[in-house]
């Protein structure tokens, strides 16, 4: 039995795998409406969620699978003091696989470990990301055609962004990928990926505070939100949540084929002026998420369409 915990627990061929199987999702859905009948998914999130969370539950819908679950901490019995494992235990009796976001880094891999089914960590604290990694790839794929040789800009919360370390540890194994990394100097990634990811594996990478001095050189922009619930005080968020906004004056030296990303959901990051710029891929990162995740899904629970 497979988790996915990090981004990495999948192999740059079985991301493959997923992505091609997500493609053949979109251009064949009446296919797949039926792979996972009498299936459940259980979505357990401790923290909140818009896209994640109802992009999961559609594509299990979509699959014609049943979905069950909680939104928030407070309904579940964790008020009562029940730790992650047992709740595991307990819902793996009721569902075949579980999607389970939480604020402690770590707590999906604990989750994993006593797991009966299948674990998706739908985002653990600042710590990983992997199925919005899943949704970037495909993104990427989708709107470049390729995974390798391209300059991306990541701009904006860097430190406390789970989105961003999980999609850099994803990139690196690709090929001819520059990473030029824009933030405020409190707001940089976190110094294990520069020793880890970048040094570790020779990858070419550049720190800049501003996104002009780069933009010309970026053939996709990945702008983040400042992660305000993981600030220990109001102030630094208040300083630092405006630090970038993209918007048509800043994309004047920008290269007519850049991709503009954001996982969402935006504060004030990406003006809506730029919305209807096919440039902005945005709503179509969000909607590749659904396709994505029902690809995820049918290959952790080994439902193969294709065969006999
Ligand atoms: C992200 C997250 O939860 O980390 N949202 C998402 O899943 N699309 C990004 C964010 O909250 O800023």
């Amino acid at each position: 039995m497979k988790h996915l915990i990090d981004p990495t627990d999948l192999s740059v061929e079985e991301i493959d795998g997923i992505l091609n199987l997500a493609l053949d999702i979109i251009d064949n859905k009446s296919k797949y409406s039926e792979a996972c009948k009498g299936k459940k998914l259980a979505t357990l999130f401790f923290e909140p969620s818009t896209r994640t969370r109802l992009s999961f539950e559609a594509a299990m819908m979509e699959l014609g699978g049943n979905v069950l679950g909680f939104s928030s901490a407070d309904s579940s019995s964790a008020t009562k003091g029940e730790s992650v494992g047992d709740t595991i235990r307990v819902v793996g009796c009721y569902a075949d696989i579980i999607a389970m976001r939480h604020p402690k880094e770590g707590a999906p891999m604990l989750g994993s470990m006593v797991s009966p089914v299948p674990i998706i960590n739908a985002g653990d604290g600042g710590h990983n990301h992997p199925t919005q990694t899943l949704t970037d790839l495909l993104t990427i794929k989708r709107e470049k055609g390729d995974l390798n040789n391209f300059t991306i800009g990541l701009c904006g919360d860097l430190k406390f962004g789970r989105t961003v370390h999980s999609l850099i540890k994803a990139l690196s194994r690709y090929e001819g990928i520059k990473f030029i990394l824009i933030s405020p100097k409190e707001l940089k990634v976190p110094e294990y990926i520069i020793t880890e990811v970048f040094e570790k594996n020779n990858i070419d990478y550049r720190e800049v505070t501003t996104m002009e001095e780069v933009m010309s050189e970026l053939d996709i922009i990945y702008m983040t939100r400042v992660q305000k619930e993981r600030f220990f005080n109001e102030a630094d968020y208040v300083r630092l949540k405006d630090t970038y906004i993209l918007d048509k004056s800043k994309l004047k030296n920008a290269k007519e084929s850049l991709t503009i990303m954001h996982p969402l959901p935006r504060v004030n990051e990406i003006s809506t002026e730029l919305d209807d710029d096919p440039r902005a891929a945005y709503f179509r990162q969000a909607l590749n998420g659904k396709y994505v995740r029902m690809a995820l899904i049918l290959t952790l629970l080994g439902v193969n369409v294709n065969e006999g």
